[in-house]
């Protein structure tokens, strides 16, 4: 099977992961970025607004998305929801050939339907091994 781990970032947590996966998988590691500054407390007020009211944003990812079987997707996320990036990258691609791994403070994500699968690193409860493991090995 061969994999691409793509990932949004605003504070750089989620690509650390997005890289640590890459590497154990021996597969190109893609971002996503957007037309947005996200940065500082407007930043984040803005980004919260844009993510829970569903706002679109325009995106570009920094290779060509070519030649997969299934995608490790990665995120932050952002008022209990997918930020608009990442959203926006997930309409381009079929859900089920995503395995979507989220990172967050303390909340996962409710909407899950549909993806290959639906991880959440969670800072408070120090589970980005245990995620990172049992993901690699459900891709075994
Ligand atoms: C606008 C915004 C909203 C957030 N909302 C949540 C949330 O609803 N629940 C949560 O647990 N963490 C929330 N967080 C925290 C981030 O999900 C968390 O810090 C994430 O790991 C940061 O990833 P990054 O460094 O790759 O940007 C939010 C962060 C931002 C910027």
């Amino acid at each position: 099977m061969k994999y691409k781990v793509v990932y949004f970032t605003r504070t750089n947590k989620t690509r650390r992961v997005a890289e640590k996966i890459a590497e154990s998988l021996s597969c190109e590691v893609i971002e996503v970025t957007d037309d947005k500054n996200w940065k500082g407390p407007w930043g984040y007020v803005k980004a919260g607004f844009y993510s829970s009211t569903g706002k679109d944003v325009s995106i570009k990812l920094n290779k060509k998305l070519e030649d997969y079987d299934e995608l490790i997707v990665l995120s932050p996320l952002w008022a209990g929801k997918i930020p608009p990036a990442t959203r926006m990258f997930l309409k381009k691609v079929p859900d089920n050939k995503v395995h979507l791994v989220m990172t967050s403070l303390g909340s996962r994500l409710k909407d899950r339907q549909g993806y290959r699968s639906v991880s959440d690193i969670i800072d408070h409860d120090s589970n980005e091994d245990e995620v990172v493991s049992r993901l690699l090995e459900s891709l075994a």
